[in-house]
């Protein structure tokens, strides 16, 4: 008899990483982490939990069918939960490509690997088994301010490249549900900030460039509203899922926290402020600049469901997560110094070269 586990890819990116140090701690099946390690994958991200009896590292591509499925028919998982992905909105306007093909191909032909496994298990086997894939709020598109919260039956409406891939995902997963009966379940999670975070996301820039004393780029004119989520609680909720959502489902998952961006630029500012004070204030260093081309105004989640179906709750508040936060990048110098490399400054000249500062 073979040891109960799981599957997740992209477990060595911000979320998959939390996601799998959590799973460790709180559950007792196996995990493998199968991860192609783009520039966003990084594995000191897991080196407490490396040598885990219960954790082992795959490096392979959700793209690669064979590679998939040879996978699943060695270790015979219970779930699969899919974070891979490009995540970036501003990589996907630079280079769409990359979104298409892991996004969208590759969550084909990781539901192809898994259909192809499930199909062939016992009655029981086949009861019990989930496929969770971690989407985004941004898939409903974007709201006005006094407009409700996006809830599990607002129609999809993308903006971005990587929305739409991520749409196109979503609608697979859907599919291969009704069409096949495979037990998926989707969560749709808005804004995740903590421990892990690769620095060309919002809190994590700022954080980084603020203690190297360089400009805090606020696109546009700062008011973009955002649903901040501590990443903890989103590991909380997927595991709930995994053990309680109902197949077929989609969940929506948030803070309920809406911030506009200026307000948690300033925030931060002000914990380092405290935390790390220097001769200006942090908030000096704030510079307007070009908008990010179709920004969504803002986002906004109505999370009943999961509460009412999974039980679900966040334990962080916006104040509690986002000290942490802080305190985490200060203290972890070394992480920082493992993804500062080459290629994120080359990422920094190009996304940021034409801006300039208004
Ligand atoms: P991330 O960019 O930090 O990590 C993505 C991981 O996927 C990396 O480890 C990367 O190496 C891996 N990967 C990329 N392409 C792959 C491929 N073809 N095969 C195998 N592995 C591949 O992303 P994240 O912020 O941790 O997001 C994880 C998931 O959660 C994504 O699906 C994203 O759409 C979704 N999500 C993110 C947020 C957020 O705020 N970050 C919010 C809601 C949903
Ligand atoms: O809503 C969930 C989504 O949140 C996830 O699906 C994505 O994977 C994740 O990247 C995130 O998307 P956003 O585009 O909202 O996150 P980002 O951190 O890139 O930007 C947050 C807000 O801050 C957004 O309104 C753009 C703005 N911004 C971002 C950067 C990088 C700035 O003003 N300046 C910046 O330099």
């Amino acid at each position: 008899m073979t040891e109960p586990c799981i599957i997740v890819t992209g477990g060595a990116g911000f979320i998959g990483a939390n996601f799998i140090q959590q799973w460790i701690a709180a559950e007792s099946a196996a995990v493998i982490n199968l991860d192609k390690l783009t520039y966003a994958g990084n594995p000191e991200s897991l080196r407490d939990i490396a040598a885990h009896p219960r954790y082992s590292f795959v490096h392979a591509d959700i793209v690669d069918f064979d590679v998939v499925a040879a996978l699943l028919a060695k270790c015979r998982p219970y779930a699969v939960v899919n974070f891979a992905a490009e995540s970036h909105v501003d990589r996907s306007i630079h280079g769409p490509g990359d979104f298409v093909r892991t996004n969208m191909v590759g969550t084909f032909q990781l539901l192809e690997a898994v259909r192809g496994y499930w199909s062939v298990l016992s009655a029981d086997a086949k009861k019990n088994f989930r496929f969770l894939h971690v989407s985004t709020d941004e898939v409903y598109g974007s709201l006005q301010a006094g407009d409700p919260p996006f809830t599990e039956r607002t129609p999809y409406s993308p903006n971005s490249p990587y929305s739409a891939s991520k749409a196109g995902s979503d609608h697979l997963v859907r599919a291969y549900h009704h069409t096949y009966g495979l037990p998926a379940i989707t969560t749709n999670c808005s804004n995740n900030y903590g421990p892990y975070q690769f620095p060309e996301k919002l809190i994590p820039l700022i954080i980084l460039n603020a203690l190297a004393g360089k400009p805090l780029p606020v696109y546009g004119d700062g008011m973009n509203v955002r649903d901040w989520l501590y990443v903890g609680d989103h590991c909380t909720a997927i595991r709930l899922a995994l053990a309680r959502g109902r197949v077929g489902e989609t969940y929506n998952i948030g803070g309920d926290n809406e911030r506009t961006n200026i307000e948690v630029v300033r925030t931060v500012c002000k914990i380092l402020d405290a935390q790390r004070p220097q001769a200006q204030p942090y908030a000096s260093l704030i510079t307007f600049v070009t908008d990010r081309p179709g920004h969504d105004r803002r986002y906004a989640i109505d999370a009943t469901k999961s509460r009412a179906e999974l039980g679900w709750r966040a334990a962080e508040t916006f104040a509690s997560g986002i000290a942490k936060t802080v305190r985490w990048y200060l203290d972890n110098p070394d992480w920082v110094q493992s993804v500062v490399t080459g290629a994120y400054r080359t990422w920094l000249e190009k996304n940021y070269r034409d801006r300039g500062g208004r």
